[in-house]
C-alpha cells in the first residue's frame, strides 16, 4: 500500500480544504493510506501528523482557511530542517506529500524532491502570483470578498461625497487590485508592477472628473503598490488621504482591508478548481509522480516540473490597466 502525504503551507486560501479533501479521498479511493501533516513544513519536521480517511474530510468543503493549519517555517529552509524533515518521511513510511501553498511552499517542495521524496504542488494563494498558472485556489473568492466589502464602503462614500482609499493585499502582485478596482469603478487603481504618478494618475483623474460631476471616488492600492507612495513622498494610504484632501478639497478616509480578505466560504470557481487540482496531485503521486506543480492554463489543468514553473515568469496584463483607465472616469 502507498502513503501519501497532504500538507497547506504558507498564507491560507479559500479552497485550500477543498483541496485537501480531494487529495484525501482520491488517496484513499484508490488504495492509499493518506496521512495530513498539521502546520505545514513546521509540522512536518515535528512529525505532526496523522491518518486521514473518507470521512476525516467531511464537511469542509464549504468552509474557509485550512483543517491541516498552515505555517511558515524559516527552519525548513535550513539543511538541517531538510534532514529532520526527510527523516520523518522515511519513519513514516512517506513516499509522496502533496503541498498546497505559493512559490515558497514550492521551493521547499522542489528542494524535498532533490532529496528523494516525490512532492507535488498546488497553487493555494489568493494573489494569484503562481508563475506557472493562469488562476490559483482562493483568488475567485478574495476578489469576491474585496468587491463586497468596497461595494459597503462605496454606500457611505457617495453619501458623504468623499474619496475613500482602499488598500488591498498582494505584496508582489497587483492581479486582486487590479480586477477588484475593475469591479468596484475604483477612479484610480495602484499596482506594483506599474509605475504611477500622483499629480497624473490620482489628482488629474480626479480633477477631470470632478468638472463631469462626480463627487465621490474610490481608490483601490495594493499593499505592494504603498512602498511607491512612500518614494513620492506619501506616507501609505493615510498620507494620500491627507494629500487628497489638501490639495483637491474632498474628504477623504483611509481603509487597509487585510485578512478579511483571506477567509470566508470558497466560492464555487475555488471549490471546483481546488477539488480538480487536488485529486490531479493525488494521481500523479500514486503514479510515481514526482517534482511537480499542477497548474492551471486556459481551464486546463496540467502540471509542470517544479524547477521549470519556479522559472517562469507571468505579467500583469496592461490592457486590463488601460480598460480600467479608460472606463473608470
Ligand atoms: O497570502 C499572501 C498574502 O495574502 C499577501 O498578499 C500578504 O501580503 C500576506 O499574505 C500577508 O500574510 P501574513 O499576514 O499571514 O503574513
Amino acid at each position: 500500500m502507498k502513503t501519501i502525504a497532504v500538507l497547506t503551507s504558507g498564507g491560507d486560501a479559500p479552497g485550500m480544504n477543498a483541496a485537501v479533501r480531494a487529495v484525501v479521498r482520491t488517496g484513499c479511493e484508490n488504495g492509499a493510506r493518506v496521512l495530513g501533516i498539521r502546520r505545514g513544513y513546521a509540522g512536518l519536521m515535528a512529525g505532526d501528523m496523522y491518518e486521514m480517511n473518507l470521512r476525516s474530510v467531511s464537511d469542509i468543503i464549504h468552509r474557509g482557511g485550512t483543517m491541516l493549519y498552515s505555517a511558515r517555517s524559516k527552519e525548513f529552509t535550513t539543511e538541517e530542517g531538510m534532514q529532520k524533515a526527510i527523516s520523518v518521511c522515511k519513519e513514516n513510511g512517506i513516499e509522496g506529500i502533496v503541498v498546497i501553498g505559493g512559490d515558497g511552499s514550492f521551493r521547499g517542495a522542489r528542494d524535498l524532491s532533490v532529496r528523494g521524496i516525490n512532492c507535488v504542488g498546488v497553487p493555494g494563494t489568493i494573489d494569484n502570483d503562481i508563475t506557472c498558472c493562469d488562476y490559483t485556489i482562493g483568488y475567485d473568492t478574495a476578489l469576491n470578498t474585496i468587491m463586497d466589502m468596497v461595494d459597503r464602503i462605496r454606500d457611505t462614500c457617495e453619501s458623504h461625497e468623499r474619496c475613500n482609499i482602499v488598500e488591498v493585499m498582494g505584496r508582489r502582485a497587483g492581479y486582486l487590485a487590479l480586477n477588484a478596482g475593475i469591479a468596484v469603478g475604483a477612479t484610480s487603481i495602484l499596482l506594483p508592477e506599474i509605475d504611477f504618478d500622483i499629480q497624473t494618475d490620482i489628482m488629474d483623474r480626479m480633477r477631470r472628473t470632478q468638472k463631469t460631476g462626480k463627487k465621490h471616488f474610490i481608490i483601490v492600492v495594493a499593499e505592494g503598490a504603498t512602498e511607491k507612495l512612500v518614494e513620492q513622498g506619501i506616507s501609505g494610504i493615510s498620507g494620500l488621504a491627507r494629500f487628497i484632501e489638501h490639495n483637491i478639497g474632498v474628504e477623504s478616509r483611509a481603509t487597509v482591508l487585510g485578512h478579511v480578505q483571506r477567509g470566508g466560504s470558497p466560492s464555487v470557481k475555488d471549490r471546483v478548481i481546488a477539488s480538480r487540482m487536488g485529486s490531479y496531485a493525488a494521481h500523479l503521486l500514486l503514479d510515481g509522480v514526482g517534482n511537480r506543480v499542477v497548474a492551471m492554463q486556459k481551464e486546463e489543468i496540467l502540471d509542470f516540473d517544479i524547477v521549470e514553473a519556479l522559472n517562469m515568469t507571468k505579467s500583469l496584463d496592461k490592457d486590463i490597466y488601460r480598460t480600467a483607465m479608460e472606463i473608470s472616469i
